[in-house]
């Protein structure tokens, strides 16, 4: 996997790379690939865990409930499609919406990280722990984790990142949206201020 994504010279070329590769089982019983939605020229960069019912139906991240809630809060903060990126740790859906195995996460890594790499945002927002964990290599809780400035050491460049909690978990806890508005609201300000080194 880490070979054939470092081959990629662009994020089209990525895409069929991912397309052909047959080392994750996921792609078995998955429909789509669900490579990405957005810009990739845009300065913000989101990454979910991996795909869902909705997502793996239409080959793009984030247009089930839980992508409407994102789209809803990015808006709040002046943000939307034609700006930010978008992509997920794992590009397949797992069976039933399970949770990607440590082992599938692993075979993907090398995937987002090459994407990352190419798309070369200048703020990453991990949505959830299993992509803050993935990607920046903590095994810090979310409920910990979200707020905070991280590093994402892309081998070449360190971009800074911050990780916030999930949307389908804001949909189960709502209450916890409070949170998570103080996270978006300090994108804004990193956006608008330059972000904080
Ligand atoms: N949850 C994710 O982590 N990613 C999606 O694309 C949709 C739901």
């Amino acid at each position: 996997a880490r070979e054939a994504a470092r081959a990629a010279g662009s994020l089209e070329d990525l895409r069929e790379i991912l397309a052909r590769f047959e080392g994750c089982n996921l792609r078995l019983t998955a429909k789509s690939l669900v490579f990405a939605d957005g810009n990739p020229a845009g300065r913000v960069m989101f990454v979910g865990e991996a795909p869902g019912r909705e997502e793996d139906e239409a080959g793009l991240p984030f247009v089930g409930r839980s992508g409407q809630l994102l789209d809803r809060m990015m808006k709040a903060i002046g943000l939307d499609r034609t700006g930010v990126y978008i992509a997920n740790v794992v590009p397949w859906r797992p069976p039933g919406n399970r949770t990607p195995t440590p082992q599938e996460t692993e075979i993907c890594r090398p995937f987002i990280a090459r994407q990352i790499e190419l798309a070369d945002p200048d703020v990453l927002v991990f949505l959830g722990g299993a992509s803050a964990a993935a990607l920046a290599g903590t095994t810090e809780g979310i409920t910990r984790l979200r707020g905070r400035w991280l590093d994402y050491d892309t081998g070449r460049r360190r971009i800074r990142a911050l990780a916030t909690l999930h949307p389908a978990y804001l949909l189960r806890q709502p209450l916890q949206k409070r949170l998570a508005w103080r996270d978006f609201l300090a994108l804004r300000r990193a956006l608008d201020d330059g972000v904080p080194t």
